[in-house]
């Protein structure tokens, strides 16, 4: 199965092992696992390929949807954006993102949210989708509301800040217009 998504700035598709330099590099910014985390692939560049590998294999089973999200003029490899945790009964699954921090605001994301938000309803033909954020992690806030998405709940002091201090989780849902 080769998935790829394009919008007008940026493009999607599965992320290849030439991406494993980038992501390793990229994951090992603290701002951007201030919040939650994407994942971690910071360890080492084997740990990236292994990445990589894996969220192919994923695709082609149909188990999760993790794709690279690059810029469109110059091809350059910025971050991710997956489509996860399927529950395959009541067509539902979840979104998670991140962006390579030397490119954030400049609305790549809300651009990458949308095009893969239609791409889960029309191709794969989810039913539901959700996020879920740290109530302080407002420019998520701001981008799934840009792509549609309203809030469901929240869940009361569900995150551990290490610090001392719970916080809670921000659900956010769309169900599908088509
Ligand atoms: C969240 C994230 C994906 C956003 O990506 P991005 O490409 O910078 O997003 P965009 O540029 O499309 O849009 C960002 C929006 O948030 C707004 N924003 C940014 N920081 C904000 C803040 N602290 N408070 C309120 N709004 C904020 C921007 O103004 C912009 O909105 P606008 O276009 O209306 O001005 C990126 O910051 C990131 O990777 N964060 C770390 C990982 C993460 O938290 N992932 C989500 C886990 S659920």
């Amino acid at each position: 199965m080769v998935i790829k998504i394009i919008g007008n700035k940026i493009f999607l598709k599965e992320m290849e092992e030439s991406d494993a330099k980038k992501l390793h590099e990229y994951s090992k910014e603290p701002k951007l696992n201030e919040f939650s985390g994407p994942y971690n692939a910071s360890e080492s560049i084997e740990k990236s390929i292994e990445y990589i590998k894996n969220s192919k294999k994923n695709i082609l089973e149909k188990k999760s949807y993790i794709l690279g999200l690059y810029e469109k003029n110059t091809n350059d490899f910025l971050g991710t954006i997956g489509f996860f945790d399927l529950d395959d009964e009541n067509k539902n699954g979840e979104i998670g993102f991140w962006v390579a921090k030397n490119y954030w605001n400049k609305g790549y994301m809300t651009e990458a949210i949308k095009v893969m938000t239609d791409y889960i309803f029309k191709e794969l033909k989810y039913h539901r989708i959700f996020a879920h954020f740290h109530e302080l992690n407002k420019a998520v806030e701001r981008i799934l509301s840009k792509a549609g998405y309203e809030k469901e709940g929240e869940l009361r002091e569900a995150i551990n800040s290490n610090k001392g201090r719970y916080y809670n989780d921000i659900v956010y849902g769309i169900v599908n217009p088509y």
